[in-house]
C-alpha cells in the first residue's frame, strides 16, 4: 500500500503558519490532537521548524529535511503506512507533490504577513475532498478539517 502522506498544520484565518521563520509556535490550540494523531508515525520537518522545538517529540521517528534532500526519495524510504509532514511553510511547499491528505486547523488570528502554509513560488492548485471535522475548542470555534487530496 502506498504511504499516506499527511500535511498537519495550525493556520491563521489569513493562511499563515508563523509570524516569521524562527517563531516558536505558542498560539496553536491543537497540540494535544497533533500528538495523538502523529504518535507512532514518522514526522517530517524542515530545519527551521526543528530549531524552534523546545523538547523531543518522543515516540515518533523525526526526519529533518534540508534543501539538498529529495522529497520523493524521502517518502519512498518510509516503510510505514503513513507519515506526517509537520512544517514549516517551505517544507509543506516542497512536499506538495507527495501529499495525499491535509489536516488543517484554522485559528481565530490574522497575522497580516509571515510564513504562508505553502511557501514557494511555483503555485499549484490542489483539489480537496472533505473527510472529517474534529473538534479542538468549540467555544473558540477551533476545529481541525481533514481532507484527502484528489489526484
Ligand atoms: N503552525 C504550524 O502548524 C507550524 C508547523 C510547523 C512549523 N511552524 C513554524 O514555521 C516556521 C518555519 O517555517 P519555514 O518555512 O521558515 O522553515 P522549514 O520548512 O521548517 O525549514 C526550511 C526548509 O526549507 C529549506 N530551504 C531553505 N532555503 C531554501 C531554498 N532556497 N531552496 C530550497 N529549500 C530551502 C531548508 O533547508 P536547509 O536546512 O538546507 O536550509 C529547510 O529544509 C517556524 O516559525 C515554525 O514554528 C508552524
Amino acid at each position: 500500500m502506498p504511504c499516506r502522506v499527511i500535511l498537519i498544520a495550525a493556520v491563521t484565518v489569513d493562511g499563515y503558519v508563523a509570524r516569521h521563520s524562527l517563531e516558536i509556535t505558542t498560539w496553536s490550540k491543537d497540540l494535544h490532537l497533533f500528538k495523538k494523531q502523529t504518535m507512532g508515525w514518522p514526522i517530517i520537518m524542515g530545519s527551521n521548524t526543528f530549531k524552534t522545538l523546545s523538547g523531543e517529540l518522543e515516540g515518533r521517528e523525526v526526519i529533518v529535511v534540508h534543501r539538498n534532500n529529495d522529497p520523493k526519495r524521502i517518502i519512498e524510504n518510509i516503510s510505514m503506512d503513513q507519515c506526517f509532514v509537520i512544517g514549516g511553510g517551505k517544507t509543506y511547499y516542497r512536499f506538495r507533490n507527495q501529499l495525499t491528505h491535509i489536516h488543517v486547523t484554522p485559528h481565530p488570528l490574522i497575522f497580516g504577513g509571515g510564513v504562508p502554509l505553502f511557501d514557494g513560488n511555483k503555485k499549484r492548485a490542489l483539489d480537496l475532498k472533505f473527510n472529517k471535522l474534529v473538534e479542538v475548542d468549540r467555544e473558540s470555534g477551533i476545529f481541525q478539517y481533514q481532507y484527502e487530496i484528489k489526484k
